[in-house]
């Protein structure tokens, strides 16, 4: 029995059992057995949440581009690596075999060098999905720059943001991204951005779309002819274990977006297991994750997962919708796509569409389905089982973060049996439970509470970059000696989970979190809007929709409220990016709120779902008037 590929429910129980009562035993085989070290670690774990401090195989030393290229050169060298699919569907697919990926990083990284990159800078990169971002990732953890990947989906002063919170030194960027029938100016969004960095030394410009764009002199340099000159070795930098890999933003309830920071060898380890068993991962397969690469997901699970694991992991540049929403399944045909990840948001999409399409394809490739990023409803996982499965391909239901690195809670799939809705069973050293608001755990079956997890798992993130006292208040407080994962969860009388969704003001728009704080930052800059709530509606593509509250200076005449709703929507838009434009926007006089003066969302929620049987008590609030108003006045 190889404890790294995990075939039957026993076999997982008693991996299980394993890693929970010897968690240092049972990471040290994984990691010995599986990977690439410079020098053996001299603990495989120290840790201490009330810190919070955690260290996984301290003092070893490794490069995680060693683990993810360099050793299948041998072995693979001719395999496919990076199968790269463009947004057209006429352009070739363009298969990057470990050997090439091997020289294309190797030069990438020697233009980072060459450009003054040093082992700690922080790198922005802010690029469409096209291979020179999984390049320029790997790039820079091949000289232990510190890459902080922002979706290209981000508007200028969002990518500001991020830029200035983690002084990044470069942004490598393109002069567009091909999106659809669209085309969007990346480089002009760059530009607007780095208006206000000082930090920025250098811009690198991949070529994709030949258009037209400003190049600053001394500051913009195309990458493409550096590249040609750059040497196909460099040196690997030799890491500490606990040497930051990458920064990368998600949203909190309140206040800046929080650069959570992945260490190196822990997240290496534990992002290539739980790719290899969620996703049973064969020689030869051919493997797509639909996600972005600016999210964790493309980070763990299109980047270093496969790579480390020796896979064909690929690469889509485009959109599910163009030219038609048959593309997905296009794309499993031509390639013949083993394992498919996608996020329920897309799957709601396309069920949309029927089976008309779907049918026209072969899909009998697939073994393997996953999802992942929201709860999956349902109506979703059975048109998902049903169409694209034929129910002959379970469905992984994965649940993790940001945070965690990895995937937390999932099925097996061939070993764990599925259930609609439930991401089932812990992963193998993961030891969650479920909290009452009391501070109590709940112990046994059929409970429901607040999830969290005991101990550490090795790809947990460390710190938030440059806050480690807001790292400790966000996840390691609300309850003593254990992370919080700001999620609600019910355990059921198998002891499978279910994920019943945030607990906190974040709200999963089509799979993207967005915490409402800084949406409500961006509506009150507006001339005539004095105050605002944002909270979330369900809504069947996207999960989740924004529903706003708006209250005006000047109540106006009705007919130039549309106008102000786009002109919100326009400022959202600005200072955060599309994805955070509000469905809905109500005009109201006031807001409820409590004695103290804090906005009560919960009644704003349940109005704008249309549950307004629900409500519950008002009669503490400071304005209960307030209330029916705004049930009378719902969009
Ligand atoms: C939610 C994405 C239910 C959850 C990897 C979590 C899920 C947040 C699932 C993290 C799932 C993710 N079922 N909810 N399978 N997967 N979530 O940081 O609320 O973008 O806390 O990481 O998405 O989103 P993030």
């Amino acid at each position: 029995m190889s404890n790294y590929h995990i075939k039957h429910l026993e076999e997982y129980f008693q991996v299980y059992r394993k890693s929970v009562n010897q968690p240092e035993a049972f990471w040290e085989e994984i990691a010995e057995e599986n990977f690439m070290w410079r020098k053996k670690w001299n603990a495989v774990l120290d840790w201490d949440f009330s810190k919070p401090s955690v260290q996984w195989f301290r003092g070893a030393k490794l490069n995680i581009t060693e683990n993810c290229i360099d050793r299948h050169l041998l072995t693979r060298g001719d395999q496919t690596a990076i199968l790269f699919e463009p947004n057209n569907p006429n352009e070739p697919a363009e298969p990057i075999s470990y050997k090439q990926l091997s020289v294309r990083v190797n030069k990438f990284a020697n233009v980072l060098k060459s450009k003054g990159i040093q082992k700690g800078d922080r790198v922005c990169i802010y690029l469409p999905m096209i291979p020179e971002l999984s390049v320029a990732l790997l790039a820079c953890a091949r000289i232990g720059a510190i890459h902080s990947v922002v979706f290209a989906g981000f508007s200028a002063t969002a990518l500001a943001t991020r830029i200035n919170d983690s002084d990044c030194k470069m942004i490598i960027t393109s002069d567009g991204a091909f999106r659809g029938n669209k085309t969007i100016d990346l480089k002009g969004i760059v530009d607007e951005a780095l208006d206000r960095c000082t930090c920025v030394e250098s811009v690198l410009v991949v070529k994709r779309i030949e258009s037209e764009i400003q190049m600053k002199s001394g500051r913009d340099f195309w990458i493409a002819p550096l590249l040609e000159k750059a040497s196909d070795t460099c040196q690997i930098e030799i890491m500490d274990a606990e040497d930051p890999l990458f920064i990368l933003y998600t949203s909190g309830s309140t206040g800046m977006p929080k650069g959570m920071v992945h260490s190196t060898a822990g997240y290496m380890v534990y992002s290539a297991y739980t790719f290899k068993n969620t996703f049973q991962y064969t020689e030869n397969d051919v493997y797509w994750c639909t996600a972005d690469i600016g999210w964790i997901t493309g980070h763990s699970y299109i980047v270093y997962g496969p790579l480390a694991n020796g896979a064909t992991t690929l690469m889509f540049e485009g959109v599910p919708s163009y030219p038609d929403f048959g593309r997905f399944w296009e794309i499993v045909q031509k390639h013949k796509v083993n394992q498919f990840y996608t996020a329920p948001t897309a799957i709601r999409a396309l069920a949309k569409h029927g089976t008309e399409l779907v049918n026209t394809y072969d899909l009998s490739s697939l073994k393997v389905l996953g999802s992942v990023g929201e709860p999956i409803n349902e109506e979703a996982w059975h048109w998902y089982n049903d169409n694209i499965g034929k129910r002959n391909s379970p469905i992984v239901d994965t649940w993790w973060q940001t945070e965690t690195g990895g995937i937390m809670i999932t099925p097996i799939p061939y070993v764990t049996p599925t259930k609609p809705t439930y991401a089932t069973l812990p992963f193998i050293g993961i030891q969650a439970c479920l909290m009452d608001e009391n501070g109590q755990e709940l112990k046994g079956n059929q409970v429901e509470g607040r999830l969290c997890i005991k101990f550490p798992w090795p790809s947990i993130a460390r710190t938030i970059w440059g806050n480690h006292q807001r790292y400790k208040e966000t996840y390691f407080s609300a309850y003593e000696h254990k992370y919080f994962t700001g999620d609600g969860a019910l355990r059921d009388e198998v002891g499978y989970y279910r994920i019943t969704g945030r607990v906190d003001d974040v709200i999963i728009v089509s799979g993207h979190n967005l915490g409402t704080a800084p949406i409500e930052d961006a509506i009150n800059e507006h001339p005539a809007v004095v105050e605002s709530a944002i909270v979330g509606f369900p809504h069947y593509v996207k999960g989740s929709a924004l529903y706003g509250y708006v209250i005006l200076k000047d109540t106006g005449e009705s007919r130039k409220h549309d106008n102000l709703r786009k002109e919100i929507n326009q400022i959202i838009t600005e200072h955060i990016g599309p994805i955070a434009k509000l469905d809905k926007i109500q005009f109201t006089d006031g807001l409820p709120k409590t004695r103290s003066g804090k906005i009560m969302r919960r009644i704003l929620r349940k109005i704008a779902a249309n549950e307004m049987e629900n409500i519950g008590d008002i009669s503490t609030l400071l304005n209960p008037e307030v209330v029916q108003s705004i049930i009378d006045n719902k969009l």
